[in-house]
């Protein structure tokens, strides 16, 4: 049994019973609840470093009783994700492109696959609205240089314009400047003549001597009555929507070099599967056929 504490006569606190000269100390231990949640969180904590990882090594770490792992949480959610999703691939793979479109589940998951792979290979070409730009085609709209449609779409895509695939879509104007096959007049005259077409403002004395040219040199790619070719890629000239541009220097610089604009080939690049995500969303943008 301990003898009873000095009680201190000031505050009338017990007091320990230490003293340094003539000082004491006043008893005051720690509130009794404090103690038990500070035992608490000792207990909880061992429990802890027992079942989670917890303690750093110098190779590698306690790894706990119930094996937790962030990565492994994160690793087995990414399998869940293809699980699920595999089931739309395996249907991708396996179904044509009308039917893709006519399905709305695939739909919806082509339109949302093509989207994210349109923004990582194409946009930086045509846009990511897909509204293109000098020298690279709208893809929203209806007008189209190789078709549109889907199985028109794919194809382009699988084997590019005038790009590397032996069996690239390709076809290519001549340099009627660069190589001389008209003179400078001429070629004023052809422009005069293609600016007519689309009603643009032109000079009508020279459309009309550039419109036997144009039934000469330019007629068997762009028709006749300079609506285009798709098998040739040749624009339709009477739109008014131009891909190298509509003003008068833009006509008769397309005539003196033949241009000639290269998409690359996505077969090999890209695989199966997300060459038809793509077909069916670039065909979904509004313009396709
Ligand atoms: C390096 C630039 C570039 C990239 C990247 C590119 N394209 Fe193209 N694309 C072009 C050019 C240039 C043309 C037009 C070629 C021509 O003049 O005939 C074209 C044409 C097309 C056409 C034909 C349009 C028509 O009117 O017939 C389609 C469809 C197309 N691209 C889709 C795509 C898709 C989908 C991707 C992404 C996988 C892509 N392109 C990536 C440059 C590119
Ligand atoms: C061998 C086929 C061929 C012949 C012949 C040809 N073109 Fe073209 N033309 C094309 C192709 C293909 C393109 C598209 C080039 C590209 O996509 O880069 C084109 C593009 C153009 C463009 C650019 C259109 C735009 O939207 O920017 C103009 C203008 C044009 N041609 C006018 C003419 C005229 C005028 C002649 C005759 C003097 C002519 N072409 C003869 C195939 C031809």
């Amino acid at each position: 049994m301990s003898t009873p504490k000095p009680i201190d006569k000031i505050s009338g606190v017990e007091t320990t019973g230490h003293e340094w000269d003539g000082i004491t100390e006043l008893n005051k231990p720690l509130p009794q609840w404090w103690l038990w949640v500070l035992y608490a969180c000792i207990v909880w904590a061992i429990g802890y470093w027992i079942v989670y990882p917890a303690w750093p090594g110098i190779h590698c770490y306690t790894r706990g009783l119930w094996g937790y792992s962030q990565r492994q949480t994160v690793n087995d959610s990414i399998v869940a994700a293809h699980a699920a999703q595999g089931k739309f691939y395996d249907a991708v793979a396996k179904s044509d492109l009308a039917t893709i479109q006519k399905t709305p589940d695939l739909l919806t998951f082509t339109n949302a696959g093509g989207r994210i792979a349109f923004a990582t290979n194409c946009a930086s070409c045509h846009g990511r609205g897909a509204q293109g730009g000098i020298g690279y085609p709208n893809l929203s709209d209806d007008d189209w240089l190789w078709g549109g449609k889907l199985d028109d779409i794919a194809k382009t895509l699988t084997i590019g314009i005038r790009g590397p695939n032996p069996d690239t879509r390709t076809s290519q104007m001549p340099r009627f400047g660069l190589d001389k096959l008209l003179e400078p007049t001429q070629i004023n005259a052809a422009a005069e003549y293609v600016l007519s077409l689309s009603n643009s403002s032109h000079d009508a004395e020279a459309a009309g001597r550039g419109k036997q040219l144009f039934a000469d040199n330019c007629a068997a790619c762009h028709g006749s009555d300079g609506k285009g070719k798709q098998d040739v890629g040749s624009p339709n000239l009477t739109d008014a929507i131009w891909l190298y541009g509509g003003r008068k220097e833009d006509i008769v610089r397309s005539i003196e070099t033949g241009r000639g604009g290269v998409m690359p080939t996505w077969g090999g690049r890209l695989d199966p599967v997300t060459i038809k995500m793509l077909a069916v969303y670039v065909h979904s943008l509004g313009g396709g056929q």
